[in-house]
């Protein structure tokens, strides 16, 4: 029997229109879904809007409409757009469906019927913006500021309903001990621990100064607390209109670092006091980061600029007339520009940390990491052949690449296995760019003059070694590997539970077989069209609430001792770095975990480091002649994690680097005293 996989992404408010942030999290759903589906796992994608609420009625009355009227639009907005960013979730769900409303009450029913639901009176702080409870201390004072809307939080005092959840902190403590995993990043889960040890307060979960709710059973004059009615489309998205609950417990609820505290802590408690045991808690709560766009903060003004479809369309049209022949070429070829978003979302932002996407970068990835080195390969062997050739006996050469196949594969599998799409996409760009070495070397340009067999050899490798390509990056670039499959003479992938197409090796293709060359995947943009897009997508001048939230962010280098205004000299005559490509750098507390010599290589030594990303990373450190490996193992370093993969040879290719400081000629490692694998370092 296939496995299962189950994802979701948050529902989202329909106060506002999907963005860059909402897709973010959504693209990155669909991706690991659609990983699972081409490993033969039974995966299923769940997505929707949140719709009732205080923040909602208003967002409604600001319109001048009625919240149904205003929630049927924006929620069809939502449904609208996922397919134009090639997601394909398996179920929509609304909080305003009587399918879900019939079975948040149930879940209400059962949670009472244990206890854990009391009347009371609730006095307190209330953010309508988080639509979440506060207490002084939660705030910025004088005022009581919520930190993220920047705006006074509100004072309720009313009859409400409370869900016991101080009865649960040591439950939830237990299942966190038991599941390190359950929250991931791991720097993640002390948070969430803290939280908890600090002792849980029951939870305000029903209001009656509004209607626009799901009723309470049995008192109608309330409303439940928007959190417990949306928390539980998880579960009731499942039961109806066919029942699903087989994918029951969520592999992993992919959230914001915002609501991870609303995921992490009052969803299971709910779930527990419901009656579910520990085996039916989701398996994991996944914190990604927050996207800057450009640098800044991604204000009200900048998401609603910046439409990620918008930039795709934009993207596919400009790489359209860059075809030989100009638009018109373009017609048979669907175009990338979605997948080209996708993947820079992926790329760019490792996830789990905060990250900035800019067209800069969009632009100078779709030349190099998809041009130059991927559509690239694809346009260096399609000219040998109009079919599959004859393979003869296999050198050096092949194996070499045979194993970085096998390394890449292995290593891309266990990062989207551990819900690292950033990770797996490196370990596929080692591939690549091993073919892309396997080309230059094996010259198929001078087989094709003195050994044709040679050069079928080759021809026949490097078409094999696509196809396993095509396969990999189909959960991120589903429209592209169909591009480079349909040019190989492949058919389209078709996955289906119980069979693993996940390539460990290329699979063998049988001579004869048809070639079907196409039209460039990524050709080169014309510098107009790339100028156009630069000023189409510019930023607006940063609003007044992005530049409150920039210092907010990234105080820390200047309070490092860092060299902070750009106009004051930077010492060892190094040029200023604006601010924001320091930003870019993604610097975490690693744990070495393990540390081993290098045969042959005497400066080298073999580092596995905890860098908080669920299995540890390679990192080849030429650290050998001022450490012993044993020296190193349990150290707390610091690592930058987003350099690109670099390949010492032999299979050695190290993601990341620590830093040092060459102290009178020995190099020192730097260190931290206690501090979680994968703390960022700003
Ligand atoms: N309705 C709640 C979630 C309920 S889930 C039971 C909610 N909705 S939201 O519309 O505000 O969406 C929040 C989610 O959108 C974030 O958690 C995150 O997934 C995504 N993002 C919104 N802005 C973002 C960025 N700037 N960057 C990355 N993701 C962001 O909270």
């Amino acid at each position: 029997m296939a496995s299962r996989f189950y994802v979701t992404t948050p529902i989202y408010y329909i106060n506002d229109v999907p963005h860059l942030g909402t897709a973010y999290t959504t693209i990155a759903a669909d991706v690991l879904c659609r990983y699972h589906r081409v490993r033969g796992h039974e995966s299923r994608m769940l997505t929707g809007t949140d719709e009732h609420g205080l923040k909602i009625q208003r967002a409604a009355e600001a319109r001048g409409m009625a919240p149904g009227v205003h929630a049927d639009e924006i929620a069809a907005a939502f449904r609208a757009t996922w397919p134009k960013l090639g997601c394909a979730p398996d179920d929509f769900i609304r909080t305003s469906e009587p399918r879900h409303k019939k079975a948040v009450q149930e879940l209400w029913r059962r949670i009472q019927a244990r206890g854990d639901i009391y009347l009371g009176h609730y006095e307190g702080l209330y953010c309508v913006g988080c639509e979440a409870y506060y207490t002084e201390k939660d705030l910025k004072q004088p005022g009581n500021v919520c930190p993220l809307h920047h705006r006074p939080a509100e004072s309720v005092k009313e009859e409400s309903y409370f869900f016991r959840l101080s009865k649960y902190g040591d439950a939830l403590l237990d299942y966190y001990r038991r599941n390190p995993t359950f929250v991931q990043p791991a720097s993640r889960l002390n948070e969430v621990t803290s939280f908890v040890r600090e002792g849980l307060q029951d939870l305000s979960v029903s209001r009656t100064t509004f209607q626009w709710g799901i009723p309470v059973p049995g008192d109608p004059k309330h409303v439940m607390y928007v959190w417990f009615d949306a928390l539980a489309n998880y579960l009731t998205a499942l039961q109806e209109p066919e029942d699903n609950t087989r994918f029951w417990p969520a592999d992993v609820h992919l959230v914001g670092k915002d609501i991870l505290r609303f995921h992490a802590v009052y969803w299971p408690a709910f779930l527990l006091s419901a009656g579910y045991g520990e085996a039916e808690l989701p398996r994991q709560v996944f914190a990604h980061g927050f996207l800057t766009y450009s640098g800044q903060k991604m204000s009200k003004t900048l998401r609603n600029t910046i439409s990620p479809v918008e930039v795709a369309e934009a993207l596919s049209e400009a790489a359209a007339a860059a075809l030989p022949g100009g638009a018109g070429a373009a017609a048979g070829a669907p175009p990338v520009g979605v997948d080209v978003v996708r993947y820079c979302l992926m790329r760019a932002i490792s996830f789990g940390q905060d990250g900035d996407f800019s067209i800069q970068d969009l632009l100078a990835r779709y030349g190099s990491e998809l041009g130059n080195a991927l559509g690239n390969l694809l346009n260096r062997v399609l000219p040998f052949a109009d079919e599959v050739p004859e393979k003869g006996e296999l050198g050096p050469l092949e194996e070499e690449l045979l194993a970085a196949q096998r390394q890449a594969s292995a290593a891309a599998a266990t990062a989207f296995d551990a819900h690292q799409p950033t990770r797996a996409l490196d370990a596929i760009w080692t591939v690549i760019a091993a073919a892309n070495l396997y080309v230059d070397k094996a010259a198929p340009w001078v087989a094709k003059k003195t050994d044709p067999r040679r050069l079928g050899t080759i021809v026949a490798t490097l078409i094999e070694q696509l196809g396993a390509i095509s396969v990999m990056i189909s959960p991120v670039m589903p429209e592209v590997a169909s591009r480079m499959r349909d040019q190989l003479g492949l058919s389209p992938l078709a996955p289906e539970p119980g069979n693993d197409q996940w390539p460990v090796l290329p699979a063998a293709r049988a001579p004869g077989e048809k070639l079907r060359k196409g039209a460039p995947i990524f050709p080169r943009l014309e510098k107009e069209k790339e100028a156009e897009l630069l000023a189409r997508f510019a930023p607006p001048p940063a609003d007044a609430e992005a530049t409150k939230a920039a210092p907010e962010a990234k105080a820390a280098p200047e309070a490092n001792g860092g060299a902070g205004a750009a106009a004051q000299p930077a010492r060892q005559g190094k040029s200023p770095v604006p601010f924001d490509d320091f930003a870019r750098l993604d610097l975490r507390i690693g744990v070495v975990t393990s540390a081993e010599r290098v045969k042959k290589k005497d400066r080298l030594l073999d580092l596995r480091v905890d860098t908080g990303d669920g299995a540890p990373r390679r990192i080849i450190s030429g650290i050998a002649a001022s450490y012993a490996p044993e020296e190193l193992v349990g150290k707390r370093v610091i690592v930058l994690c987003n350099l690109p993969p670099r390949d010492f040879g032999k299979g050695l290719v190290s993601e990341g680097m620590l830093l040092t400081a060459d102290v009178e000629g020995r190099v020192r490692t730097i260190t931290v005293e206690d501090a979680a694998p994968g703390t960022p370092v700003l």
